[in-house]
């Protein structure tokens, strides 16, 4: 029996969409979008927001459902399964996904220990010395790692731990957690949106949130980050959707179930840009500034703002304080369980072990990994690792993905794919997005963000710290996935049941 018969399934539809919205929604949509949504014009920004949602979110979206669901494989397997010579790039979204894991586990845990804090509010009353000093014990910068932060390790046993109790044994419990925690973390955020509204000086935020800048829209700058903001938003390129959709029948409907995760995922973010600028309002009024000058984002907002405005709330900045933390923390841990499967499942193909074994080697792996973010310099590695792949690795994946499909393969093939079960057929404007929109913005992007690391730097880094945590992280994913590209298989890759796309100019086999 083939492992295509075997292959495990999704309980429900719903549970698949629920993990992919669970992926999507994280700390991004609370802590990124609200300042994105402000900083690029504020109303205005949803006209290039829902033009990039349509012609680069869904379009790649729907793309990502039909290589998992069809190839039936992780990103590892599925790129093999098209064209062998392809492989790395499903592995290059892997290890992506596994940098990212690394990483994200150690800002959960920060998470979890301030939803412990929340109960004593115990940053007292500077939470900026509280975050770096106390807390984290920041070191002078990125080269002096320092001793671990045992906290923090506390908290990553947690979430490895429990992590690995939850998936280990079958996507079913992966999906369960999900079909769990997205519906909390919906009713936490809509209890924080409700009373942030009542609050005064909620209208004075929401009015310098939504304020249209319809001049912001003759900028290009926006547009890009319009694109950047929905592809890093909808978790795409890191290997999460194809995995998930390849535990779908292989006979699902894909265009209507990626409209309904893309744009679950969007409601979500404007009602956080919402809770955001709400409390963003009250606490400049607290102070006596306009709203414009607290606005901040990132761990900025979650660990200092946002605390220095709870203290100014009384008694109700302790409801604030666990409600926020705690849906930071729930948020964030379904896109960590994404990360896992991303990163792992694709090990467990190619060397045909047990999911537990699996988990259990690249748990403790990526767990040991993560104690570096427990240092005292772990903060600025942080935050340059997550730069380097956020705005040059997966949007080169993107980029890549879109590339292959639109100008070496025939992309009209896996529309027809993409259609075959669908309830509404994508058209020919699809092929346009894959082939020209999707690569042309995906390539500005990258070539903005390439010019502004030149000309600026990035946050007064050295480059010594740069090129390590940053140039060299991404050059080790790529050297990684081309090495795992040339071991053999120990699974059949090529089975009878998935069609392989044409290539270009092969005649009219694929249509
Ligand atoms: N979409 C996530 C967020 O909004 C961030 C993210 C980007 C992500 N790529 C991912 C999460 C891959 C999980 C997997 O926070």
């Amino acid at each position: 029996m083939s492992d295509v018969a075997e292959r495990q399934q999704w309980g429900s539809k719903a549970g698949f969409l629920m993990s992919a919205i669970g992926s999507a929604v994280g700390l991004g949509n609370i802590w990124r979008f609200p300042y994105v949504l402000y900083e690029q014009g504020g109303g205005a920004f949803l006209i290039p927001y829902l033009v990039a949602m349509f012609t680069a979110a869904i379009p790649l979206l729907v793309l990502e459902y039909t290589i998992g669901s069809q190839m039936r494989g992780t990103s590892a397997l599925s790129w093999a399964r098209i064209r062998a010579k392809y492989e790395w790039l499903g592995w290059l979204q892997a290890f992506f996904a596994g940098c990212i894991m690394v990483y994200y586990s150690a800002i959960l845990s920060w998470a979890i220990s301030y939803t412990r804090f929340a109960f004593t509010m115990a940053w007292g009353d500077d939470p900026n010395g509280f975050f770096f000093g106390s807390f984290l014990k920041l070191s002078d910068g990125p080269m002096q790692i320092g001793t671990v932060n045992l906290a923090v390790l506390a908290g990553l046993v947690l979430l490895w731990g429990s992590a690995f109790l939850v998936c280990s044994r079958r996507v079913r419990g992966l999906e369960k957690a999900n079909l769990i925690m997205m519906p909390a973390l919906f009713i936490l955020m809509l209890i924080i949106i409700i009373r942030g509204l009542m609050l005064p000086g909620a209208a004075a935020g929401l009015n310098t949130l939504f304020t249209p800048d319809f001049h912001a829209m003759l900028n290009p700058r926006v547009w890009l980050a319009a694109y950047g903001h929905v592809f890093f938003s909808c978790s795409l390129a890191s290997g999460v959707m194809v995995t998930y959709s390849s535990y779908l029948p292989k006979k699902s409907e894909l265009t209507n179930s990626a409209c309904i995760a893309g744009f679950s995922n969007s409601f979500f973010e404007i009602l956080c840009a919402v809770g955001v600028f709400s409390i963003l309002g009250f606490m400049a009024g607290q102070q006596g500034v306009p709203a414009t000058e607290v606005a901040t984002s990132g761990i900025g907002l979650a660990f200092i703002a946002f605390p220095a405005g709870f203290n100014t709330m009384g008694n109700l900045g302790v409801f604030f304080s666990i409600t926020f933390f705690f849906a930071l923390v729930v948020g964030g841990y379904t896109s960590l369980l994404s990360l896992m499967e991303a990163f792992i499942a694709p090990f467990t193909e190619k060397f045909k072990i047990s999911r537990r074994k699996g988990y259990a080697i690249l748990c403790s792996l990526g767990f040991a990994a993560s104690i570096l973010f427990t240092t005292n310099g772990g903060l600025y590695i942080l935050d340059i690792a997550d730069f380097f792949i956020n705005n040059f690795g997966l949007v080169l994946v993107g980029l890549l993905e879109a590339f292959i499909v639109g100008w070496l393969l025939k992309t009209g093939y896996f529309r027809e794919l993409a259609n075959a079960n669908s309830y509404f057929k994508f058209g020919r404007w699809w092929d346009a997005c894959i082939r020209f929109i999707i690569p042309i913005m995906l390539s500005s992007t990258i070539m903005l963000s390439i010019r502004n690391l030149i000309l600026n730097g990035y946050e007064g880094y050295p480059m010594i710290a740069m090129i390590l945590y940053g140039a060299l992280l991404i050059a080790l994913c790529f050297v990684f996935s081309f090495v795992l590209q040339s071991k053999g298989w120990a699974i059949p890759v090529q089975t009878a049941e998935v069609q392989l796309p044409p290539g270009r100019g092969k005649g009219k086999e694929g249509k």
